[in-house]
């Protein structure tokens, strides 16, 4: 499984990049706009910083706004992927984007009916939204769980991306779920190197070699 940051926070990428397992990067315009730079140049600026897919999402919702403000992201850099949520008007342009070989992450996903009309449009990634799901008491691991199972039943090769991840316990169940990818913040990706029995093995294991080694200096 593929794991993506969820952020247009260069300092946050430049950290993840750096533990060398960062294989791609999502934003969205709320990403964006905390960031206070222009579309164009923040997603410029993260192609520059990782090398793999980096969604970008358009802001029109009419079909033909969203087609040439998708060909215009996907201009940018050849590792971006238009990002399209997932409305009528979005279905259309992802149709129209995919048969120009324009990637396209289709976003906003919620139910597995949903998927299939992404798929069906030629969608490159469907991401369902897991931990908004579950804000409104949802099972949104079993949506993940049933799209890789209708992908696979019915051989449509749209990635499954889960999103809106909160926490460990997401990752490792979107991974067992089949998913490709999981985008992630920072935060989430950090956590899941924890544990207090690492930190303790550790701390025995250095201060053992110390021990042995001092002793045998002083001996
Ligand atoms: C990813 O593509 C989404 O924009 C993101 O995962 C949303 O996460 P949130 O629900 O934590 O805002």
């Amino acid at each position: 499984m593929k794991f993506f940051l969820d952020t247009a926070n260069l300092q946050d990428i430049r950290t993840g990049v750096e533990m060398g397992i960062v294989d791609g990067v999502t934003t969205n315009p709320t990403y964006i706009a905390r960031e206070g730079r222009p579309m164009e140049e923040q997603i410029r600026a993260i192609c520059d910083l990782v090398d793999g897919d980096i969604s970008a999402e358009v802001v029109a919702t009419i079909a033909p706004e969203m087609i040439s403000e998708g060909r215009a992201l996907a201009r940018i850099h050849p590792n971006v992927v238009v990002k399209i949520p997932l409305i009528r008007e979005g279905i259309k342009a992802v149709k129209a984007l995919s048969s120009e070989g324009i990637r396209v992450n289709v976003t906003l996903c919620f139910t597995p009916t949903q998927a299939l009309l992404a798929a069906k449009a030629g969608a490159y990634i469907i991401s369902p939204f897991v931990g908004r799901l579950e804000d409104i008491g949802s099972n949104g691991m079993d949506v993940v769980r049933d799209i890789v199972k209708l992908y696979n039943l019915h051989g449509y090769p749209t990635k499954v991306l889960a999103a809106s991840m909160r926490g460990p316990m997401h990752i490792f169940d979107a991974a067992m779920a089949g998913a490709h990818i999981a985008t992630m913040p920072l935060k989430v990706l950090d956590m899941l190197f924890n544990h207090p029995l690492t930190d303790k093995g550790l701390a025995m294991f250095l201060a053992d070699y110390q021990k042995a080694f001092q002793e045998a200096t002083v001996g």
